[in-house]
Formats: C-alpha cells, sequence, structure tokens
C-alpha cells in the first residue's frame, strides 16, 4: 500500500484572521496538520482547539527538552529508542514522532499504555500517518519491564503525569534498560502521604516537624513532594546527575515538576553512596522505612 504524505501546516498567512503560527508560535512548518486534528489540537476547520492548548503547550516544552537528548544518543551511537510510559493518548510520542523521527531512517518511539482502547486508536493512528517506526503495548510499566516486544536497552525514557506510583515504575524501567536518559513529570502520588499517614502516632512523638501531619492537606502535599525527592535521590544513587525544573508556568498545570536525568560516563562510587545514606535517612527520619524496597532497593 502507498502511503500519501499527510498534509502540512500552511506558511502563508489567511488575511484578517490570526495566523495558526501566530496562535499557536510553538507550531513548526512541515508539522502533520492532520496528525494535530486527530490528536484534537485542531479543531475539523484547522482552528486551535482551545480546550487542549494547554496540553499542547505542555508536550511542546517537553518536545524542547526531548530533542537534544535524543539528538546526542543519535550521534553516540547511530539511533535511538524512546519509551514513553503512561502514554495515554499519546500526545507525546505522536508529536516528537512528527517534529524528530518522521525526518530521519532510524529510531523507534514505544508508547506504554494499560488502556487497550486507547493503545489501539494510536496503532490506527500511526498507520494511517505511515508512522512506522512507532509501537505501542497495551501493557503496565511494571510488565512492560520483561514485555518481548521491547528491547533489552531503552535510551530515553519518558513518564508525562503517568498516574500515581507508575512514574516510580517508570524509574524502575529505566534503571533496568540502562536509560542514558529519564524525563519524568509526575503525577500525584498518593503512597508516600499514605505509608505517612499510617505512621502518624509514632512521628508526632518525634520533633516539631509533626506539624507536617497536623493538617491532612499538608500531609498529603508534602508526602508528593517528598516522593519526588527521593526519586531524584533514587537515580542519582544509580549513578544519574538529576535536574529539577518547572515545565510551564503554574498557572498552566499544578503538576508541573519536570525531572531530567542523565546517566552519568563514569560511576562515581562515593557520590551514588551518599545519595543512598541519604535516601535511607530520609526513609527513617519520615518513618517510611516500608518503601525501602520501592525507591532504595
Ligand atoms: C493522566 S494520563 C496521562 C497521559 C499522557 N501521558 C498525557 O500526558 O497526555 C495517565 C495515563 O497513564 C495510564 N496509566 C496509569 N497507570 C499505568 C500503569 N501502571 N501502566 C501503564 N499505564 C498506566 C492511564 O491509563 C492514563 O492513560
Amino acid at each position: 500500500m502507498t502511503r500519501s504524505r499527510p498534509p502540512a501546516v500552511p506558511a502563508a498567512p489567511s488575511r484578517g484572521a490570526k495566523t495558526l503560527e501566530e496562535q499557536l508560535p510553538e507550531l513548526r512548518p512541515g508539522q502533520s496538520v492532520e496528525l494535530l486534528k486527530e490528536l484534537h489540537i485542531l479543531t475539523r476547520e484547522g482552528k486551535l482547539n482551545q480546550d487542549t492548548r494547554r496540553k499542547l503547550k505542555q508536550v511542546y516544552h517537553l518536545v524542547r527538552f526531548i530533542e537534544p537528548l535524543l539528538d546526542e544518543v543519535l550521534a553516540a551511537r547511530g539511533d535511538v529508542t524512546l519509551a514513553d510510559h503512561g502514554a495515554g493518548k499519546s500526545y507525546l510520542g505522536f508529536i516528537l514522532y512528527d517534529l524528530f523521527f518522521k525526518q530521519r531512517t532510524v529510531g523507534r518511539v514505544y508508547g506504554v499504555e494499560a488502556r487497550a482502547e486507547l493503545v489501539e486508536k494510536s496503532r490506527e493512528l500511526a498507520e494511517r500517518l505511515g508512522f512506522d517506526r512507532m509501537d505501542f503495548l497495551a501493557t503496565t510499566v511494571q510488565q512492560a519491564l520483561s514485555h518481548p516486544d521491547l528491547p533489552p536497552q531503552i535510551d530515553v525514557v519518558t513518564a508525562l503525569h503517568a498516574c500515581d506510583t507508575a512514574t516510580d515504575d517508570a524509574i524502575a524501567f529505566g534503571l533496568a534498560k540502562q536509560a542514558r536518559f529519564m524525563v519524568l513529570v509526575p503525577c500525584c502520588q498518593a503512597e508516600v502521604a499514605g505509608v505517612m499517614r499510617q505512621n502518624k502516632a509514632l512521628s508526632l512523638k518525634r520533633s516539631p516537624l509533626a506539624e507536617l501531619w497536623r493538617h491532612p492537606l499538608h500531609t498529603r502535599e508534602f508526602g508528593s513532594q517528598i516522593t519526588n525527592v527521593l526519586r531524584c535521590l533514587q537515580l542519582e544513587a544509580h549513578g544519574y546527575s538529576v535536574t529539577v525544573t518547572e515545565l510551564v508556568g503554574w498557572e498552566h498545570s499544578m503538576k508541573n515538576e519536570l525531572i531530567l536525568a542523565r546517566k552519568m560516563d563514569h560511576d562515581r562510587d562515593a557520590s551514588k553512596a551518599r545519595s543512598r545514606e541519604r535516601l535511607r535517612q530520609v526513609l527513617d527520619e519520615l518513618n517510611l522505612q516500608v518503601l525501602t524496597e520501592r525507591f532504595a532497593a
């Protein structure tokens, strides 16, 4: 079957009304209009859908962070694999493919998503657009670790708002697959706050920081923050250097923390040991020892 190339974002401005580029400067020439419509970023009439605008801004920001990493891997080994966890409708994977992979002959994107119906839709869309080097797996992040359709090594692991502990599973996946880079925008994680609440009585005796347990909202928010602190220490304990930054302005999203991890070329054992020790201290201090398996195994 021969596939015709999907139409690209038109460069010529129309009279009067704002052009698409003016409305959304992030759009790039050559981007597939059909893809943007399928993802409901553009309406059927080709206008910007205000409801998905926020999502698109997040994805574009993320793409800007990810492209140089893909380039770096490509330059180093002539190929690049990326696995996106909790892919949902695969906005991120599709836009990355459209902007980076489409114009190259190598590289592969894997979308990992537990909901089979979303995976089926993504497969159909990739087929329709001729995005040949995209694969979608209807599986959980945990199960993806041993999935036969995934290669033993994955260069870049991404997880954008993968629910609850799926970000932790994506980190475990990245460690097992020796990922060169991990790009994570965590969703709210309830597990740590739950353990904090269970051990409330024990913790209240300890220090003035017991105030963190007084109001459930503070416990929940603190639990969410401390989860990301533990994730960063875990990555450092495995030889990654970690940067934490905002994805977009806070007015666009509450789940806005971007964790970028890069595997260091030379393992620095002393630094890894320091992070591992610090991680255990944090778990002890907050009575979170039952989470040792998750963060400090
Ligand atoms: C909030 S959505 C985000 C989707 C997408 N990454 C995005 O930003 O548009 C989270 C997605 O993760 C999926 N998910 C949650 N837990 C998962 C798990 N353990 N394994 C695989 N997918 C998971 C959900 O089905 C859902 O589609």
